[in-house]
């Protein structure tokens, strides 16, 4: 279980205290004469951290949640990690994502922010496009998205579902052992490529899953250079055969209407009246399978753990399944599911799939008194806001209940509980990942009984999109 920390959020720093840093504090302390001359001096109020790049790497990876409060502990709200030129700057704290987010000023760009990590991967992604050419992107997309086309969505994929599901074991047969993340990947790969593309993968789905994979993975690649055999190289090679399959496809989907995301797309029109030209339908079609498959992927593992975790809740959960009398999820039968929704939402606090984001400043912007000028990238962690004790009651305890109509503590602030980001950029398909997690769980929930070893936890690899290390080992028994 990860480490408690007494204190929770240290004060918030006044201007007075961080604008004038006393001589030979620790924020002063070992500037070399190249950063002096350097960064900015507005740069140089801000707390700074300055161990090395490895050591925070380790640090971070090792406990996300207790490295920032450690940190926090330390500098406070913002401080500056000591890396490049200008260094990062990270935020902490609801406050600070709703600065951020909501960029009233304009002075944050999620283009610059996120084109380091995924710009050779997913060129065109909708993510990483700031201003007017966002806002007209998403008006477009949005159409896709209504809520007639989640009702069809969702009557597609009950069958595909229960296809999907029932290979997981032989019929008959005792308890068996069972890697769930690979199983729930190839399943919401499946349902993605039928809902998104409105193909069957069948033979194609092991090249595809794989150019997936490699894409994602280039986005934290170390060497940023396409070098034969590592892994922007198998990223950029994986982006190929993507776009190679997807141009294939285009034709047909032009000439024809069907109710997928591809067919939307080709056919989707503004209430202005713009639409997406091929490329624009390539890209967004790359991007938004992996965005939608690997964090539902995320989401289903986190929440198979903490049922497995907490018998007496998948218990309660299967019961209210089964009373509902239905072996697939309708649309209608969504906002009936209660103590799943609040499961979801826990697991969504414990494990948010995206536990950071990039921006960049572009323009020079104060932040409680603090100048982040333009040029500095900048890290928000929505992962930390989910575990602050001043949000939420017991943080590290598993207990869906907080979300019920009695306690919400999720409204305690309007940035408390952010797994879906927020702002502009606020993910598109919240509503489509919760009702396909909703309805893969409902099936999973009256087909299996799932369970892990006593004392087993599950190690957690948390970037770039959260997934279990050693794939989540369960015992799965047919109901
Ligand atoms: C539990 C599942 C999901 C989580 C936790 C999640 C989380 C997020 C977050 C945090 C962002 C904002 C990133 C930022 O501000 O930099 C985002 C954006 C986005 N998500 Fe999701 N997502 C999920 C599922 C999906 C699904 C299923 C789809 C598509 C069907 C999708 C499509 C997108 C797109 C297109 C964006 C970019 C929106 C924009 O920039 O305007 N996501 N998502």
């Amino acid at each position: 279980m990860p480490k408690r920390y007494e204190l929770e959020s240290a004060p918030t720093p006044t201007p007075e205290r961080t604008r004038t840093p006393s001589a030979g504090s620790r924020h002063t302390r070992g500037s070399s004469t190249r950063f002096r001359t350097l960064i900015s001096p507005a740069l140089k109020t801000i707390p700074t951290h300055r161990s090395s790049v490895l050591g925070q790497i380790l640090a971070m990876r090792k406990d996300l949640v207790g490295h920032l409060k450690a940190q926090e502990q330390i500098h406070g709200p913002i401080w500056r990690v000591a890396i490049g030129r200008g260094g990062m700057i990270q935020l902490l704290g609801p406050d600070a994502l709703e600065f951020v987010w909501k960029n009233r000023d304009g002075a944050f760009s999620s283009a610059r922010g996120w084109e380091p990590y995924i710009g050779k991967v997913f060129p065109g992604a909708i993510m990483a496009m700031d201003g007017d050419e966002h806002r007209y992107q998403r008006r477009i997309m949005q159409v896709a998205f209504q809520k007639s086309a989640l009702r069809t969505y969702l009557a597609q994929m009950g069958p595909a579902i229960d296809a999907g599901v029932d290979t997981w074991m032989p019929p008959t047969g005792g308890p068996a052992a069972r890697r769930m993340f690979p199983l729930l990947k190839q399943l919401t790969l499946d349902l993605a490529a039928s809902v998104f593309m409105g193909v069957e993968l069948g033979r194609r789905a092991k090249d595809l899953n794989q150019a997936f994979v490699a894409t994602v993975a280039a986005s934290l690649a170390i060497v940023r250079a396409p070098i034969p055999g590592l892994s922007m190289w198998r990223g950029i090679r994986g982006r190929e055969l993507l776009v190679r399959r997807f141009r294939d496809l285009l034709p047909q989907k032009r000439a024809t209407h069907s109710s997928d995301f591809f067919s939307e797309f080709c056919h989707a029109q503004s209430e202005q009246g713009e639409r997406f030209t091929d490329q624009e339908i390539i890209d967004h079609m790359i991007f938004l399978m992996m965005a939608a498959h690997d964090t539902t992927t995320s989401t289903l593992t986190t929440m198979m753990y903490l049922l497995a975790r907490h018998p007496e809740w998948q218990e309660r959960l299967r019961a209210k399944a089964a009373a509902l009398g239905k072996a697939q999820l309708e649309y209608d039968d969504l906002d009936q599911l209660d103590e799943l929704s609040w499961t979801m939402r826990e697991a969504l606090r414990l494990t948010p799939p995206l536990t950071s984001m990039p921006r960049m400043c572009t323009k020079d912007t104060v932040f409680q008194g603090y100048e982040i000028p333009a040029g500095t990238m900048v890290g928000i962690y929505p992962i930390h806001v989910h575990y602050m004790s001043s949000l939420w009651t017991d943080p590290y305890r598993f207990d869906p209940e907080r979300f019920s109509p009695a306690r919400q503590e999720d409204k305690r602030h309007a940035f408390a509980w952010v797994p879906f980001g927020g702002g502009p950029h606020m993910c598109i398909g919240q509503h489509f990942a919760t009702l396909q997690v909703k309805a893969i769980m409902h099936q999973l929930l009256l087909r299996y009984r799932w369970s892990v070893a006593p004392g087993y936890s599950m190690p957690y690899q948390l970037v770039p999109i959260a997934k279990p290390k050693d794939g989540l080992k369960v015992t799965l028994e047919r109901i």
